[in-house]
């Protein structure tokens, strides 16, 4: 991925911190948008200081429309868009507030619409470009008190394979991974740090999103990939 122009969201995050070396270690150029400030910092940290001039950050609110059209705008060029962005939340459904799961949506499915749809608007113009972006097997196998958590990212497995199918004659691709539990400090600290030896390290998921994101993964269309673990 020498040189490639990536627009990583979520790359400050717990699975970002696996996904962010990763793709700096494959040669290329992020432009990160965040939220949270010591989340930059946090990512700083585990990051050797000459890789800080791969990455452009930029604090932006994904579920805003401009502000997506404006980080991809400022690019010029895709050659990966890979969408971290994303959120768990947990509730009976006959409880559940219409606003909570509304809110679900905007995280979830919201924030990938706009950021494939201003992402796959500049790769139509190059010709070129990977989308990647990340369900759950929860979007296949949906649990109790979950309902907005997996009808959302179940609708982000339809988006990513709708986009597939809309440019099956181009060297423009889009696939999902969904995973089960990630290793990430969130999770350990809400379930336990005893409980992760089977969960899903972030590095490990990193290397199936890295090939997604690659042009050696020009062949794969509308995957929808289940990186489980052990669990
Ligand atoms: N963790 C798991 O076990 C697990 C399992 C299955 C699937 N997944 C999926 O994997 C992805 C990454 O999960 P994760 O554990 O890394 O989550 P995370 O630690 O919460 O990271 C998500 C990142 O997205 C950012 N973000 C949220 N809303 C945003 C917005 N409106 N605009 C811009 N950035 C925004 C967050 O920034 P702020 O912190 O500033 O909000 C954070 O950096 C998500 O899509 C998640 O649903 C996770």
């Amino acid at each position: 991925m020498h040189n490639q122009q990536v627009l990583l969201t979520g790359g400050t995050g717990g699975l970002g911190l696996g996904v962010t070396p990763e793709l700096l270690a494959r040669g290329a150029k992020l432009t990160l948008p965040y939220r949270q400030p010591a989340e930059v910092d946090r990512l700083k940290r585990i990051l050797p200081a000459a890789e800080f001039t791969k990455i452009r950050f930029i604090r932006a609110d994904l579920t805003d429309e401009a502000t997506v059209a404006q980080l991809v705008n400022d690019m010029g060029r895709v050659d990966a868009a890979i969408h971290l962005v994303g959120g768990f939340s947990m509730g009976k459904t006959h409880e559940y507030a219409f606003d909570a799961w509304k809110a679900d949506f905007d995280l979830n499915l919201h924030t990938t619409f706009l950021v494939c749809k201003h992402a796959l608007a500049t790769m139509l113009q190059t010709g070129y470009g990977r989308i990647v972006t990340v369900g759950s097997r929860g979007a296949v196998r949906p649990g109790a008190q979950l309902a907005a958590y997996c009808a959302s990212k179940a609708a982000v497995v339809a988006l990513t394979q709708s986009i597939a199918e809309e440019t099956k004659d181009t060297n423009i691709t889009a696939n999902c991974v969904l995973p089960s539990v990630i290793d990430t400090p969130a999770n350990r600290e809400a379930m336990g740090a005893e409980n992760a030896r089977n969960w899903v390290k972030p590095e490990s998921l990193a290397q199936t999103i890295a090939f997604l994101a690659s042009e050696a993964a020009g062949d794969l269309r509308g995957a929808a990939i289940p990186v489980y673990g052990s669990i």
